[in-house]
């Protein structure tokens, strides 16, 4: 089926599978490989994205869903000089990135809540990421990254 859709400020129209998942459409058809997947089923966040201004897991979002939407992924953030967006900055200073894996959704988390809430409390951060996990960096340093950002936006 034909869908259309923004992604990353930029109009699509693809012809997808109508099992396909909005995962594989970002990642194989698009090329957004920043987008990871994890665990494919709804558990990890590594395949966070952006939809209709909710962050959500690519990889249970099927592809015709994606008709009519606003999609942003990791390759969209950006600062207004179109360097790094202050999240990623913070991230980077705070130390709370490792492998790196999980970062693509935890920043895509973080901006959707940033997005409505400049000033979230500690529980509303963790309460935003809770559905992203991190094998490595250990959950205090990306804490500290979002309300550095936070302070920052
Ligand atoms: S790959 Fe989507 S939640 Fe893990
Ligand atoms: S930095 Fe490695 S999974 Fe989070």
């Amino acid at each position: 089926m034909l869908i259309n859709f923004i992604c990353n400020g930029e109009r699509k129209q693809l012809d997808v599978e109508p099992d396909m998942r909005a995962l594989d459409v970002l990642r194989d058809v698009l090329g957004l490989t920043g987008t990871k997947e994890g665990c494919g089923r709804g558990e990890c966040g590594a395949c966070t994205i952006i939809f209709n201004g909710k962050a959500v897991n690519s990889c249970l979002l099927y592809a015709p869903k994606l008709d009519g939407s606003e999609v942003s992924t990791i390759e969209g953030i950006k600062g207004p000089d179109g360097g790094l967006d202050p999240i990623q900055k913070a991230f980077l200073d705070e130390g709370a990135v490792q492998c790196g894996f999980c970062t693509p959704g935890m920043i895509m988390s973080t901006k959707a809540l940033l997005d409505k809430n400049h000033k979230p409390s500690e529980e509303e951060i963790e309460e935003a990421l809770s559905g992203n996990i991190c094998r490595c960096t250990g959950y205090n340093k990306i804490v500290k990254a979002v309300k550095k950002a936070a302070e920052n936006e």
